[in-house]
């Protein structure tokens, strides 16, 4: 098959959602959908479990779990479909960031009842960031929730995206009677039935049809006539231009746990979500149908075995066709290398690949070359842009307990900042260091693999700090910050000034009375 039709086939997309919106139930039936799983309950889930263990080690049997289902792939109507799956966790949301760095699309779940929530609102910032376009799923309707019109007032306001429902569901809860599709007129009636693959649709081109009143009942029948010519005189019809430029989500309703309502989302979605798009550098835009491969690693998977220290990078190719075992540039360390055992991922197992195109992803073997955002080409020396590094929740001062162990500290500390567990920060003068995470489970992983696999002792002090920005705009202004504040500017891994407020109140003060200075609470600025 040409290159061409490779990536014309491909579809590469990421789930998110708030953890127990539904995220792992819908990716089970979209597998199911796929033949690519047989039964349901196939799929484990990824999650770490409720209970929010403060054992490590269990929560890393539990992670383990989720390199096979990093990525899920499976064929639908003549489509190749890639699943990139995201933690659930909040502690891992930096995981989570990243892996959408990797996406063409996504499919964000919603739950009726709980709407958007906080984690909804953090990752679909990151989604407008580079404009990725979603389809939302409204999930839960067997169970009692918010009115389906509230519900798309909230999402539009809470996460700044116009919608366009696509689907509408008639009544809820006990009473939920299926939904009707707007766009092709038919009624596809609601089974708790959470086995049924296919869905039955009855065509219903014209609403007052008596049918209608028939197959409902006349109360339901007349809600439904109202909503949908309310829904027609207040949204626009559905612009797939402006879905592909992440301005307006198709909105379905459904349950995931009875597999209801999912067909149609996947139907619309082989039919309008992008295939691989071009991806920007610091020297240009790469174009999928170049033919020199390119490709760069999103995520990084260490091994905790200590028999065996590999770790697996995840590599997303975004130009021309990967190869295994031939030779490519690791454009930062300008460094050859080949790879004779790249993994491509089906559904829950991985094999060793021949080739990979544009949209797909490779796990290629590390011993400690990569970081993430590193850049994978034939001989070109380019950057990738988009890597972003979000402002850490959590600060802590690291104190080296062992000081005849200071370079394994450091090693410890470089190599799994770069694998992007934490964000490493450094003070001067002092070579103060202060690590920053997004979730308390973090330090604990930190310390835990300091210890066992670098041989590194650290205690971790408390700091006080709320945000680290990254500073930009007048030089001389930021020098005259710097002098005022020398505590609290640090420099990043790539020596970025950043400064770390202690307090939100402060963080204002800052900006207001420094209006040539920039700071961001993103590390994107770098993107131009
Ligand atoms: P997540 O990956 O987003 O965290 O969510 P997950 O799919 O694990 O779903 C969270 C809970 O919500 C699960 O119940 C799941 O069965 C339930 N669920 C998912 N979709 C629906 C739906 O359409 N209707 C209803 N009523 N429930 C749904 P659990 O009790 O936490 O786990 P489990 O024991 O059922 O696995």
């Amino acid at each position: 098959m040409s290159l061409k039709l490779e990536i014309e086939k491909r579809k590469t997309f990421g789930i998110i959602s708030h953890p127990d919106a539904g995220k792992t139930t819908l990716t089970e039936k979209l597998l199911l959908f796929g033949g690519a799983i047989q039964t349901a309950g196939a799929v484990k889930s990824n999650k770490i479990e409720k209970t929010a263990t403060s054992d490590f080690m269990e929560i890393e049997k539990q992670r383990g779990i989720s390199v096979a289902t990093s990525v899920m792939s499976f064929e639908y109507k003549g489509k190749k479909i890639n699943i990139l799956d995201t933690p659930g966790h909040k502690d891992f949301a930096e995981d989570t960031y990243r892996t959408l760095t990797a996406v063409d699309s996504v499919i964000l779940v919603v739950d009726v009842a709980k709407g958007v929530e906080a984690q909804t609102r953090k990752l679909m910032q990151v989604c407008r960031m580079r404009n990725t376009p979603v389809i939302i799923f409204v999930n839960k309707m067997d169970r009692e929730g918010q009115e389906p019109f509230d519900i798309l007032e909230e999402l539009e306001q809470e996460l700044q995206i116009s919608t366009r429902p696509l689907s509408w569901p008639i009544n809820m809860g006990s009473r939920f009677k299926g939904v009707y599709l707007l766009h092709n007129h038919s009624l596809n009636l609601f089974q708790a039935d959470k086995t049924k693959k296919a869905s039955d649709y009855i065509n219903i081109e014209n609403l007052e049809d008596k049918q209608l009143d028939e197959i409902v009942g006349e109360t339901d029948a007349n809600q439904l006539r109202e909503d949908v010519e309310l829904i027609n005189g207040v949204f626009e019809p559905f612009d797939t231009e402006m879905y592909e430029e992440g301005l307006l989500a198709p909105v379905f309703f459904g349950s995931a746990l009875n597999n209801f309502g999912v067909q149609e989302m996947l139907d619309t979605f082989v039919e309008i979500a992008p295939s691989p798009r071009p991806r920007p550098t610091d020297v240009r835009d790469i174009e999928p149908m170049e033919a020199k491969m390119t490709g760069f690693i999103f995520k990084i998977h260490a091994n905790l075995d200590p028999n065996h220290r590999d770790r697996i990078a995840f590599l997303r190719v975004c130009s021309g066709t990967f190869e295994r075992n031939k030779f490519y540039i690791h454009s930062r360390l300008d460094k050859k290398m080949r790879f004779s055992n790249p993994y491509t991922f089906l559904a829950d197992s991985k094999e060793v690949t021949q080739f990979a195109y544009p949209g797909d992803v490779v796990g290629l073997y590390d011993t400690g070359n990569f970081k993430i955002g590193d850049g994978l080409t034939e001989g070109e020396k380019l950057e990738f842009k988009g890597m972003p590094s979000f402002s850490p929740e959590l600060f802590r001062e690291v104190v080296n307990m062992d000081p005849m162990k200071s370079k394994q500290l450091e090693k410890g500390l470089n190599q799994l900042t770069d694998e992007g567990v934490a964000q490493l920060f450094t003070q001067q003068p002092g070579n103060r260091k202060i690590i920053g995470v997004v979730g308390e489970l973090q330090f604990e992983v930190i310390q835990y693999r300091l210890e066992h696999e670098y041989n590194a002792k650290a205690r971790f002090d408390a700091v006080n700090y709320h945000k680290a920005c990254w500073m930009t705009g007048d030089e001389a202004k930021i020098a005259e910050f710097i002098k005022y504040k020398p505590q609290d500017v640090v420099l990043d891994k790539d020596d970025n000034l950043v400064y770390l407020a202690q307090t939100p109140y402060l963080l204002q003060m800052a900006k207001s009375n420094n209006p040539e200075i920039e700071f961001h609470e993103t590390s994107e600025f770098k993107v131009g």
